[in-house]
């Protein structure tokens, strides 16, 4: 089954609604171009309407990078899928390492806002990864698996491969320049797709995206792209200049 690659801009806490304007009118015409490639932008809430506005009939994918699981309430600070809907939002990152190690949420948070994102129809992309002191331990299967076996826990049986996303970012590639050897990407992510085969089945494994995320930029992006079982990338740094964004389009396609 051939899986659609995919190129995703977290663009963090970076960027005005201005600055976000700017970018989505340049990127829509180039998201146009790329054959066989969904594009989407993980912008702050504070000017994700205005991309998902923009990006309305377009290729590119509006989406967010949190959310809470709750449909409304007393949650401070909190955002949910109906408002997020509401909004024209299509997608989600779930468990990004920087709201697990900065904001302290728990696996079976994350669990539960990735069942969540798909019960209400939002297209969650779970982060996955392990730290540096982890890797040097021996014990990055160990973290990574027991993130994806807890994920997948919370899902309903009816969930398919192509209802969700995972990325694989090892949190010591993320920001650092220090990318992941392809090698090293592909026996990760490969083994995240044997294990998802275990616990959900062949169809499932081979329907799910799985991404890679850690200081791609287009100089390495080919090389990361051309591995069997990577379908895409989740891009920081890189993602923040439009043109730069644009070439690691290209390269997944
Ligand atoms: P960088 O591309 O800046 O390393 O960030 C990766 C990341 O965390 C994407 O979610």
């Amino acid at each position: 089954m051939a899986r659609r690659p995919m190129m995703a801009a977290n663009w963090k806490m970076n960027k005005t609604v201005r600055e976000a304007q700017d970018y989505t009118a340049a990127l829509i015409p180039r998201a146009a171009d790329a054959e066989g490639v969904d594009v989407a932008v993980f912008a702050p809430f504070t000017c994700a309407g205005e991309v998902a506005r923009m990006a309305e009939d377009s290729a590119v994918i509006p989406g967010v990078q949190n959310f809470f699981y709750e449909d409304s309430g007393a949650f401070t600070g909190e955002v949910s899928a109906p408002m997020l809907l509401d909004l024209g939002i299509q997608a989600v990152i779930v468990g990004h390492s920087e709201r697990r190690e900065i904001f302290g949420e728990s696996d079976e948070m994350v669990a539960r806002k990735a069942a969540k994102a798909v019960s209400s129809g939002l297209l969650p992309v779970v982060c996955v990864g392990e730290t540096k002191e982890e890797r040097d331990a021996g014990n990055m299967w160990e973290k990574v698996s027991g993130q994806v076996c807890r994920v997948v826990e919370e899902l309903d049986d009816s969930v398919g491969g192509e209802d969700i996303v995972f990325a694989y970012e090892p949190i010591w590639a993320i920001g650092t320049g220090d990318t992941a050897t392809p090698e090293d990407a592909q026996d990760a992510i490969g083994k995240i797709r044997g294990l998802l085969r275990e616990l959900r089945g062949e169809e499932f494994a081979e329907s799910v995206r799985i991404l890679y995320g850690g200081s791609i930029k287009p100089e390495n992006a080919a090389e990361i792209m051309a591995q069997e079982d990577i379908d895409g990338g989740l891009v920081g740094g890189a993602s923040l200049d439009v043109g730069s964004f644009a070439e690691l389009i290209k390269a997944a396609s």
